[in-house]
């Protein structure tokens, strides 16, 4: 993992200490996992069409959150923007829109099996339907407003679901970025909820 890579993951590492009550409670297990993630893999930038997403992102991320805006937007490009759910019919251009890039998992730069931390990209008034995951998983919304399962969560907001917990996603006028964490059974991939 390169310098650059590695402060913007102590940087995020960092907003963690921010959530406060049972997501307090996930981010402090989090950064413990974390510790523990040493082995370190290469990673390849990917030619993921969401990256078109990523000059109005950086743009909101830089009025939001400045600091990390300086250490993504050299690195966002280069990032390996994947996308891992099955096709649906119902939304043939939802692979176009969202995706993440992982720092920590178990196929990202830095190994683990036990946690994972990486940024959610999802294009403006992108709809990210009802999915759930073993996994517990920690949101904190570092740009662009959205709702968040029917309740609309503004930059700084923690959003928290427990495992197999259904949960949506729909983007608002600006592109949403966030960061998310998963604890528990993350190998397990997660599903949509309804029929594709
Ligand atoms: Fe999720």
């Amino acid at each position: 993992m390169s310098a650059d890579l590695a402060a913007l993951v102590a940087l995020l590492r960092g907003r963690l200490t921010r959530a406060e009550g049972r997501a307090g409670a996930e981010a402090a297990k989090v950064s413990g996992l974390l510790d523990r993630a040493s082995a370190e893999a290469p990673y390849a930038a990917s030619a993921h069409p969401l990256v078109r997403h990523l000059p109005a992102a950086l743009a909101g991320l830089e009025r939001d959150a400045p600091d990390i805006a300086a250490l993504l937007g050299p690195l966002a490009q280069g990032l390996p923007w994947r996308y891992g759910y099955d096709a649906r019919a119902d939304l043939p251009d939802l692979h176009l829109n969202m995706g993440w890039a992982e720092f920590v998992g178990p196929a990202a730069p830095l190994r683990s099996d036990e946690v994972c931390l990486g940024l959610t990209l999802i294009g403006p008034h992108t709809h990210y339907p009802a999915h759930r995951h073993p996994a517990v998983e920690l949101y904190h919304v570092l740009t662009g407003a959205a709702e968040w399962s029917g309740d609309w969560r503004p930059p700084g907001a923690f959003i928290l679901h427990e495992t197999n917990q259904e949960h949506a996603m729909r983007a608002g006028d600006e592109p949403l970025l966030a960061l998310y964490t998963w604890s528990g059974d993350v190998v397990s991939p997660s599903v949509w909820s309804a029929p594709s």
